[in-house]
């Protein structure tokens, strides 16, 4: 009997950043990190095994997709047949509910539903922690999507083999909102992979780095186990830009802040001294989540689409745990 399994899974965005690795090669953290799960961006995906296929087949929104992205999603499916004992490739169709090309994309919303979806269509028992394992394998920070809520990833040990993530808060013990501001899209980002190989190599802060980031993640996640937004606010965006100084201080330099991604920096700073509750994140690239009250949203998300450069904004509210549904094909 063949089977189909549809997963969703929502990206995350980390208020404690994963910047380094432990161990390459098994893809484990050298820094623990700390997210919440983002209820706005999501990823569906359907896999089916079928014996009469000769390699894996994926679709992402509705366009055939071939070499980086097919083999990435291939290792996984490699990973998850190892585990089944099955030969038999798969067919992937997935969708983002965001736009593509839209810089948004997200490896962890994508990667935690494939791990879902593929380890289902294979007959695998649902575990969540085996899932954020191998979602882990192909995108560190996919880990923490398999859970909903507020999720801590630790850093793992050279060697180690299996490293999960785990819920510190569910959805419902806080409501925040994060304010997504779509900067411009400048010239090809580095990859996540390639800019923490060349921090760790170059960059004369990454050893400050690692070293403060454990007392970051404490600090993030006491805040939100306090439900307190100043002290979660301060020490987001904190680790936020310290990730970027130690980038920043590479040789060559890896700077993945734009015009426009200083200036929603900026535009926060100066709400703060108005008095709203909002403070900015940055991933590896130019885009700005900003972190706030659900009272104080619609103004944030109003004042950031008036900056230079933004192109729209996404409201957010915190999202839940990764889903899977298994159908007879
Ligand atoms: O999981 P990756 O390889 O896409 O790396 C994620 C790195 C950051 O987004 C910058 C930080 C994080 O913890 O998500």
């Amino acid at each position: 009997m063949h089977v189909r399994a549809t997963a969703r899974a929502h990206a995350n965005i980390a208020l404690a950043k994963y910047w380094g690795k432990a161990d390459p090669e098994q893809n484990l953290p050298a820094v623990p990190s700390v997210s919440v799960t983002l209820d706005a961006l999501s990823t569906q995906t359907e896999v089916q095994f079928d014996d009469a296929l000769e390699a894996d087949e994926l679709t992402l929104d509705a366009v055939r997709v071939q070499g980086r992205g097919l083999k990435r999603a291939a290792r996984l499916l490699d990973e998850v047949r190892a585990m089944a004992g099955s030969k038999s490739f798969a067919r992937i169709t997935s969708h983002n509910s965001f736009p593509t090309g839209s810089g948004l994309a997200s490896s962890a919303s994508g990667f935690a539903a494939l791990a879902l979806a593929s380890m289902a269509a294979a007959g695998l028992p649902i575990d969540r922690a085996m899932a954020s394992d191998m979602a882990r394998r192909a995108s560190a920070s996919a880990a923490r999507s398999i859970f909903g809520g507020f999720v801590r990833l630790e850093a793992g040990a050279p060697g180690q083999r299996t490293l999960a993530a785990s819920p510190i808060a569910p959805a419902g013990h806080w409501d925040i909102r994060v304010v997504v501001a779509v900067t411009s899209l400048g010239p090809k980002r580095v990859g996540s992979t390639e800019g923490m190989r060349h921090t760790a190599s170059t960059s004369p802060y990454y050893g400050p780095w690692i070293e403060m980031s454990r007392g970051l993640a404490d600090r993030v996640q006491k805040a939100i186990l306090d439900r307190n937004l100043v002290a979660l606010g301060e020490a987001a965006e904190h680790s936020a830009l310290s990730m970027h100084a130690c980038a920043m201080a590479s040789q060559p330099p890896l700077v993945y802040l734009e015009p426009a991604t200083l200036a929603c920096v900026e535009a926060v700073r100066r709400l703060r001294e108005q008095g709203v509750q909002a403070w900015v994140t940055i991933d590896a690239g130019p885009h700005v989540k900003v972190l706030t009250s659900p009272e104080q949203a619609a103004r944030v998300a109003e004042h950031l689409a008036s900056v230079p450069g933004v192109l729209r904004t996404i409201e957010s509210r915190v999202g839940q745990d990764a889903s899977v549904e298994v159908t007879e094909a």
